[in-house]
This record gives structure tokens, C-alpha cells and sequence, in this order.
């Protein structure tokens, strides 16, 4: 299999082959879904709550997600490995955009790098990061850094306003060049319309199937995470871990492990 390029995934959607993202922080994680064939790994700013159990994602900073996109470039052979701008690593100025993301690709080793918001507020970020070669998917709907404007996380594009509004961002980060946008909380048939509208790929979260792409966040699918109705549990791997947990215990006290075969002579 070839390396999954940003420029490659215009083409899947053309082709009608869906894309499959899926977040990463670490090493061996990255390592079994490059080897699963996930098309592209998300470092996301979801680690604020996912792993450093923060109530969300604002305080992320760009050191702490510097270190983890290296850990997950490192172990990856196939896919797209895109790092998530923090709060304010974009927001400030376009000249911070670059050099934020320049880090996420120079220190990181990242292909790409995604940000929140329309190109009416960060088409000089974009340009800015395009200018350099780094190619930018963009993200819309529920953008969790506004969740204090936004006010929870909460669906949007239900009202006609709103759905009009959405369909001139999704079409404003096209014309800024994105390669993709991530269409996060939506209606399926607002996701449904945008998809068909755009000649970039859409990836889905919580927007119904008709986009050109679904991301998740792993630790949601492993059942280590939200349990929300746009989220399908794989495997719970809360239960397979804290009954590992409960068993080594349980040896350990009983003086079942170490066993003979664990010692050396
Ligand atoms: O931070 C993240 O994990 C994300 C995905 C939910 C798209 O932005």
C-alpha cells in the first residue's frame, strides 16, 4: 500500500472510496492502525480530556501536542498523519499560525495540520500555512474551542439560517485550499448537502453517512470514552482492562504471581 498523501484523498472521494480517521496520542496505538490500514491519523487536541482528563480542550498547549505528534509520526509507515492546531496557536495572528504548524511538521513530523473555524476568520492563517506547504483540513459544525460561545456541545445547522451559514464555510474553506473539513455534529442531510456541494472530501463525526469520511476518537470506540449516540463501542476495553487490573490484583495477593515459570533459576 502507498502512503496516504492529503492530495490523494480528492481523488477517494472522486473514486468514491471512503477515507477512515481515527485519533492517536501515542506510539502503540498509531503502530496498530497504520497496521489496521487507517487512511489518516489524527493527532487531536481531544487529548486535553481523552488522556490528560481535563474537563476540555482549551488549555492544550502546542509543547504538549508537539511531543505527542512525535510519538505518533514515529510510528507511522502508511497514513496521513494530520496534528490538531491548539487554542490559540492559530487564532492570534497568521505569522503564530506558521510557526506553530511549521513545528507540528518540522519537530513533529506531521503531513498536515487541521484548525477550527471558517475562512472568513482564519483564511489569513490558512494562506499563511499553505504558503509554506503544509496542507490544511478544516473543521466545522460543533468546533470544540468555541464551546464556551457555543455553549455545550450541542448540534448544529438545525435552523435554515444556520445550515446556510454552514454551507458558506464548508465552501469558504475550499476556496482557502483546505484538502478536506471535518463536518463535526450536524444533521445528516445538512452533512449530506455540503458533501455533495464540495469537490473536497468531507469527514464525518456525528453527521450521518453520506460523508466522504468518518473519524472517531479511539478512545470513544475502545469504550474508554464518551459513550454518545453518534459514537459506536468496537470493543470495551474498560471492562477487558479493569477486570486485568482486578485479576493481577488478585494474584498478586494470593501469591499466585509470580508463578515457577515467571522466575529464573
Ligand atoms: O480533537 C479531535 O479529536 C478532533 C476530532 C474529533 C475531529 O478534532
Amino acid at each position: 500500500m502507498s502512503r496516504v498523501t492529503a492530495a490523494s484523498l480528492k481523488e477517494r472521494k472522486r473514486a468514491g472510496d471512503k477515507i477512515v480517521m481515527l485519533t492517536a496520542y501515542d506510539y502503540p496505538s498509531a503502530r496498530l492502525m497504520d497496521e489496521a490500514g487507517i487512511d489518516v491519523i489524527l493527532i487531536g487536541d481531544s487529548i486535553g480530556t481523552t488522556v490528560f482528563g481535563r474537563p476540555d480542550t482549551l488549555s492544550v498547549t502546542m509543547d504538549e501536542m508537539v511531543h505527542h505528534v512525535k510519538l505518533v509520526s514515529r510510528a507511522v509507515r502508511q497514513a496521513l498523519v494530520v496534528a490538531d492546531m491548539p487554542f490559540l496557536s492559530y487564532q492570534v495572528n497568521p505569522e503564530e499560525a506558521l510557526r506553530n504548524a511549521g513545528r507540528f511538521v518540522a519537530e513533529g513530523g506531521a503531513h498536515a495540520v487541521k484548525l477550527e473555524g471558517p475562512a472568513a476568520r482564519f483564511g489569513g492563517a490558512i494562506a499563511a500555512i499553505l504558503d509554506a506547504g503544509i496542507p490544511v483540513m478544516g473543521h466545522i459544525g460543533f468546533t470544540p474551542q468555541s464551546i464556551h460561545q457555543i455553549g455545550g456541545y450541542k448540534v448544529q445547522g438545525r435552523e435554515e439560517d444556520a445550515r446556510e451559514r454552514l454551507k458558506d464555510e464548508a465552501r469558504g474553506l475550499e476556496d482557502a485550499g483546505c484538502f478536506a473539513v471535518v463536518l463535526e455534529l450536524l444533521p445528516a442531510l445538512v452533512a449530506q448537502e455540503i458533501t455533495t456541494m464540495l469537490s473536497i472530501p468531507t469527514i464525518g463525526i456525528g453527521a450521518g453517512a453520506a460523508c466522504d469520511g468518518q473519524v472517531l476518537v479511539m478512545h470513544d470506540m475502545l469504550g474508554l470514552g464518551l459513550d454518545t449516540r453518534f459514537v459506536k463501542t468496537y470493543t470495551n476495553l474498560r471492562e477487558t482492562m479493569k477486570a486485568a487490573f482486578e485479576a493481577y490484583r488478585r494474584d498478586v495477593k494470593e501469591g499466585l504471581f509470580p508463578a515457577k515459570e515467571h522466575e529464573f533459576q
